[in-house]
Formats: C-alpha cells, structure tokens, sequence
C-alpha cells in the first residue's frame, strides 16, 4: 500500500476523502492533520476524529494544526458545509482524542521516520496550504520522507470562492504560494487537482440511498449521508465527491489527465487575490519568465478526470467492495 498523509479541513466533502484514505487497502494512512478552512479547527479535529472511528481507524493520529491563515483572516465556508462543518448529522460526539503534538511536529515526525524506513509518504492537503507551509519553511529536511505533494486547490479556469480564486488558495494565499516555491527548492513534485476536475466524480441520489441503506452508522451509512446533505442543500440529483477525487488520483493515476505547467498564485490582485495563473500559452517554453527573471514554478495540473471511474472506486471501497 502506498503510504499517504491527508491534511484536512473537514468539511463534507474531506470526510469523504478520509473514508476512502481510512478503507481502501491500497493506502496506508500515516496520519491526519487539521487546519482551519472549512470549519474552525476545533470543530475539524472533532469531525476527523469522528470520521476515523466510523471507518473503525481511531489508530490514526491527528493532530490540530494552525487555526488561521498567515495573514489572512480565517473566513470559513459553514454556508456550504453546514453549522458543524459536517453536514449537520448529528454524528458524534468523538470518543477519543487527538494527537497531543501540533499537526506541523505530527508531520515533521512521521515524514522523517518515513525517511528513516525509506517509505516516502505521499502528501495530500486537502485544505488550506497553512500547515503544509509552515512545515516546508520551519523543517525543511522532511522532504526526504515525501515523495510527492497532490493537493486539492486552484483552478486553471473559473474559481469558487470569488469568479478568480478557489477556496483553499482563496483562505491562505500565502501559503500556497509558500508550499509551490518550498516545494521546487526541494526538489518535491506537485500535482495540483483543482476545480478543473473537482466537480466530475459524482455520486447522484439513487447511489447515496444505496450507500445510506448499509445502515450501521458505519462508514457507507456515513458517506451516504455526506452525499444527501449535498444534494438538499444545493437542490442536485448528484453531487461532487469534491476532495476524495484527490485520494482516488493517488490511487487510479491513470484516470486523471495531467500537464506539466507554468502556475504563480496571485497574491496581490484586488478581484483576483488567490487566483492560480495556470500558463496555458503554447509558447511559454521562451516566454516562461517574466520581466523580474524569476520563473514560474511548474506542476502537473490536473485538467481531466474519469469522474465516473473515481465516483464508482470511492463508493465501492465505502460499500466493502473496493477496487483492487
Ligand atoms: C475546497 O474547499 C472546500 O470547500 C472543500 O473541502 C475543498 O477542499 C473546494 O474549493
Ligand atoms: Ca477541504
């Protein structure tokens, strides 16, 4: 299994992710941390811990992590995942506890002990990019122990938080900006799945009810239902997966259509503060510089996906059938 860190800001759509990441026997789920976004992190701590047991993984630690952007004031998205951050189930309360350390040390610990069995994790923010910045920025060593970076945020096209700039950009454009050049310095490569692909893998009504009838309070019941407070709360027949479409990337690559691009994160802007500048030119093989002399850094940007492939892997995983 490949061994994989989710950093999280749960949020509907995370819990999804954490399922797939907690169940599917291709992962091996190092750890979990949590930042601010969605939800304050208190209220993403509990949701995760909530999560974790329901998949029966209360083993994986998690740890709390920043509760506010660099500079950035924290501003979160409840209108779109609910009071609790959680889709309002009344799931819970949490029987165990976090991780006592700080979600940069948890990652510092586990990506050097990766380092030291020779077993790079695979990072996977799906949130935020706070904690992620602080840890390249404070232990920079702990690129040994990561073998590459996928992370939900930005778009190549039209964002969500603002027409310009995706959410997870949009809440800490600094730290964005700080993990893509921390991340060229060491030498650790980025595949950004934005909202280019985000909203292909979805699950309609009929296949939520299904996964809702395994019952149990189990983790199909529980991702059932994530699924049904989407499609209430925005009047859909189906609605995105959202961040565990990242987990399936790491698990189906095949699925996902990939370019090795140009991207700057806009920190200035007035309308477009946290935008991703994908250079989509064809000749930006001469032009990729700008009149500073500094060049862009590139990732692999996600621009296609097989939504239906993604959709099926995570609900069959949660339904106990999995895809091996
Ligand atoms: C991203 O922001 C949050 O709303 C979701 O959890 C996802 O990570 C989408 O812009
Ligand atoms: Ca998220």
């Amino acid at each position: 299994p490949v061994p994989v860190v989710l950093d999280v800001d749960t949020g509907v759509d995370d819990a999804c992710a954490l399922l797939l990441a907690a169940l599917h026997p291709g992962l091996d789920l190092r750890a979990v941390t949590c930042v601010g976004g969605n939800a304050p992190v208190d209220d993403v701590v509990r949701n995760t811990l909530l999560v974790l047991e329901t998949a029966g993984r209360a083993d994986v630690p998690v740890a709390r992590g920043a509760d506010r952007p660099l500079l950035e004031r924290p501003v979160d998205a409840r209108h779109v995942h609910g009071e609790d951050g959680m889709g309002e189930l009344g799931w819970g309360p949490a029987a165990h506890d976090p991780d006592p350390r700080h979600a940069v040390e948890l990652l510092r610990d586990v990506c050097r002990e990766a380092a030291r069995a020779g077993r790079p994790v695979t990072l996977v923010p799906l949130a935020p990019l706070t904690n992620i910045a602080l840890l390249l920025r404070t232990y920079p060593d702990v690129a040994q122990g990561i073998s590459r970076i996928i992370f939900m945020g930005g778009a190549a096209n039209v964002g969500n938080a603002t027409a310009s700039a995706e959410f997870n950009v949009f809440h800490d454009p600094e730290a964005a900006a700080i993990v893509l050049d921390a991340a060229a310095d060491l030498g650790i490569a980025v595949t950004m799945y934005g909202l280019d692909v985000f909203y292909e893998p979805v699950v309609d009504r009929a296949l939520a009810a299904e996964l809702v009838a395994v019952g149990g309070r189990g983790p199909a019941e529980l991702g059932g239902r994530l699924l049904e407070f989407q499609h209430e709360r925005f009047a859909r027949e189906a609605s995105t997966i959202g961040d565990a479409g990242a987990v399936c990337a790491v698990l189906a690559p095949e699925g996902l259509t990939t370019q090795s691009l140009p991207l700057r994160v806009e920190l200035a802007g007035a309308w477009s503060r946290g935008r991703t500048i994908v250079d989509r030119r064809d000749w930006t093989g001469d032009m990729a510089h700008d009149p500073h002399g500094e060049a862009p850094v590139r990732i692999e940007v996600a621009l296609e996906v097989d939504g239906e492939r993604y959709a099926r892997l995570w609900a069959d995983t949660l339904l106990g059938a999995g895809e091996r």
